[in-house]
């Protein structure tokens, strides 16, 4: 089967000024196959969030090529929904408005809000942000609040909500349960893997929790370098098969703490070439 996401031979470096370029990124290649979860983990500078800008199109590679069903897409659009590390809202428009602006930008723009049809479909948009709210556990009332009323975990899932509500066939996720609380945490990653399953997009989620990684992920990733100053590449992935799975989902607890440690070998520098381990069957 083709992938739906090759990255062939990836290099990007950063010029910053009055300094010597820097390559954060070489040699990386890794398939990404459609309907795949795949975790993305690493020490923090490795190019995490750098590999998913590249497959956002929010960035070019210097070397090698990024292709989306066999093509470059050289900007974002609404079939990659991206949660970004730094996310920001609106501060002067309300929860509900902040959630249906992409798509109401997407099929309107700024002019076509004075068609007709514009109010009747604003208000199913609203009807669906609500709906999306609620799945990330906001409350009614949160709707009609504005950012800065907001916790940081409030934000964070109302930033996933924004993305979600343009239905993307692949969806990109840097960090984005950082800011909440174990419970609810734990609730979201709930929620992900349900939409995962429920629509089959694709999904790459960059964490540092590394029994996240292995909850969420079919496929987990680890890039990393060959030395301090060097550049990153993937150096290790895993497959998480459903066979490892209790019912609910859960990596068995054995199975949990076999995978974490051969991902935690990985992340600090006992793995060198890249190695594909596949689960035994339990
Ligand atoms: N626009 C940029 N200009 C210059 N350097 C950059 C730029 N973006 C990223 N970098 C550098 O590239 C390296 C990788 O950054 P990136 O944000 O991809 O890392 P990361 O793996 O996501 O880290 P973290 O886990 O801390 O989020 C870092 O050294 C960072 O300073
Ligand atoms: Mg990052």
């Amino acid at each position: 089967m083709s992938s739906l996401i090759p990255l062939d031979n990836i290099g990007v470096e950063y010029k910053s000024h009055g300094q010597a370029p820097r390559k954060v990124l070489e040699n990386l290649d890794l398939e990404i196959a459609a309907g795949e979860f795949i975790s993305v983990c690493g020490q923090t500078g490795c190019g995490k969030s750098t590999m998913l800008r590249l497959i956002l199109g929010a960035e070019r590679p210097g070397t090698g090529r990024v292709l989306i069903e066999g093509r470059e897409l050289p900007r974002p659009d609404r079939h990659r929904g991206y949660v970004p590390q730094k996310y920001s809202l609106f501060p002067n428009q309300t929860v509900l408005d902040n959630i249906t602006f992409g798509p109401e930008m997407e099929e309107f723009g700024l002019w076509g809000r004075l068609l007709p049809r514009f109010r009747s479909r604003r208000k199913e948009l609203r009807h669906d942000a609500m709906g999306y709210l609620r799945q990330m556990g906001l409350q009614d009332a949160d709707a009609h609040k504005y950012p800065d009323q907001l916790s940081g975990g409030m934000k964070q899932r109302v930033a996933i909500a924004q993305a979600l509500i343009m239905k993307p066939r692949i969806l990109l996720m840097d960090e984005a349960f950082s800011a909440l609380d174990p419970g609810t945490r734990a609730e979201m990653q709930r929620q992900v893997r349900h939409i995962w399953a429920d629509t089959g997009t694709t999904i790459l989620f960059v964490t540092h929790n590394i029994s996240e990684a292995l909850y969420l992920g079919s496929r987990v990733v680890v890039l990393g370098r060959d030395s301090p100053e060097g550049s990153s590449r993937v150096i290790f992935e895993l497959n998480v098969p459903d066979s490892a799975r209790n019912t609910s989902g859960y990596p068995l607890r054995d199975e949990m703490e076999r995978l974490t440690r051969l991902i935690e070998g990985a992340t600090d520098g006992g793995q060198r070439e890249p190695e594909t381990v596949e689960l035994r069957e339990v």
